[in-house]
């Protein structure tokens, strides 16, 4: 097997992924990965960033049409499904093949590397934004930063790849630090607005809300500290910083759980859950919002 030597494949075409590509594509060929049964074998899509729209035309393939080995690979679907989508690709990875993980939340990063401990595996912390218009629209809707770092095997210098691309991004030494910081904030965000139904902002103006909002962020720093991590900021003035700069967003869960969509819940709340057992430490709080949020949706 073999493969052109700087392709990127691009593992989930759904927003970060389309909005990787349309980027990435300007300065290597990048190739999609769908899921079997799609039969074309050009992905078209407008790209729009302000006020500048752009026709991206793209090659893509599924585990039925991929014949060569893949050298690089950004996995970009949601957290739940990203092992099995590696998992689909496998035949394809070879020893010398670097993944890297767009997901948020934790807990499918530690999944991929324990079934594929011999391949290059980063992991990205992302504050990019972007989501899809229908029909056939990719908006990037926020620039932001993307923080890299490894995870097992040889390094890979996917950081200069963005930034060639004009993306910013940062190579970072402990990259589970990062995805925890986010992990706590994501904590405390994303399913109160999945609870109370609302904007990210509008939870700062919610008595109720914003109690519950400290609540967890005192349990959620707790678990984190019993399990090393030491933050320099409290999560719950970390998270209405958040809040109010993304005042008008729905979050992700919010609009997953809109559209009947699974959750990434088990990467989020599921997994700071799993880490306070493992710490003992009691983590009442998530578990209750973790339990309201399965029975709601
Ligand atoms: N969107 C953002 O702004 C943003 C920012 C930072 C981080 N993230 C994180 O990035 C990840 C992706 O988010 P997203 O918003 O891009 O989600 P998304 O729009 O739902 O895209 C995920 C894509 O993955 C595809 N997929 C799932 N399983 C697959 C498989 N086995 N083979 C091929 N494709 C597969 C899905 O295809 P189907 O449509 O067929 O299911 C979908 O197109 C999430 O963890 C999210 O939290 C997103």
């Amino acid at each position: 097997m073999s493969s052109p030597v700087d392709t990127v494949h691009i593992l989930g075409a759904g927003s970060i992924g389309l909005m990787l590509a349309a980027h990435l594509s300007r300065v290597v060929p990048v190739t999609l990965i769908r899921r079997p049964g799609m039969t074309t074998p050009e992905l078209r899509f407008r790209f729009r960033e302000g006020n500048n729209e752009t026709i991206v035309t793209l090659p893509q393939q599924t585990t039925e049409t991929l014949d060569a080995a893949i050298e690089r690979v950004i996995v970009c679907t949601k957290a739940q499904d990203a092992l099995a989508a590696v998992e689909s690709v496998a035949d394809y990875l070879t020893e010398g093949s670097g993944l890297l993980l767009m997901q948020n939340g934790m807990g499918s990063q530690e999944a991929i590397v324990d079934r594929f401990p011999g391949l290059s595996i980063h992991a990205a912390s992302s504050t990019e934004g972007a989501y899809r218009e229908p029909p056939d629209t990719v908006v990037h809707a926020g620039r932001g930063i993307t923080r890299i770092g490894g995870l097992t095997g040889k390094a890979f210098d996917w950081t200069a790849l963005f930034q060639t691309a004009g993306l910013d991004a940062e190579q970072v030494e402990q990259i589970e630090w990062h995805l925890g910081n986010k992990l706590r904030i994501n904590c405390l965000i994303n399913p109160l607005t999945v609870l109370y139904d609302c904007r990210n902002g509008e939870l700062l103006a919610i008595p109720a809300a914003l109690e519950q909002m400290r609540r967890l962020g005192t349990e959620a720093d707790a678990v984190l500290a019993a399990a090393g991590f030491t933050f320099s900021e409290p999560a719950f003035d970390v998270a209405r910083q958040v809040a109010r700069a993304t005042a008008n967003n729905r979050s992700s869960m919010l609009q997953d759980a809109s559209a009947g969509r699974a959750l990434e819940l088990d990467y989020m709340t599921g997994y700071l859950l799993a880490l306070a057992e493992r710490c003992g430490v009691s983590a009442e709080e998530h578990r209750a919002v973790y339990q309201q949020i399965t029975k709601q949706v």
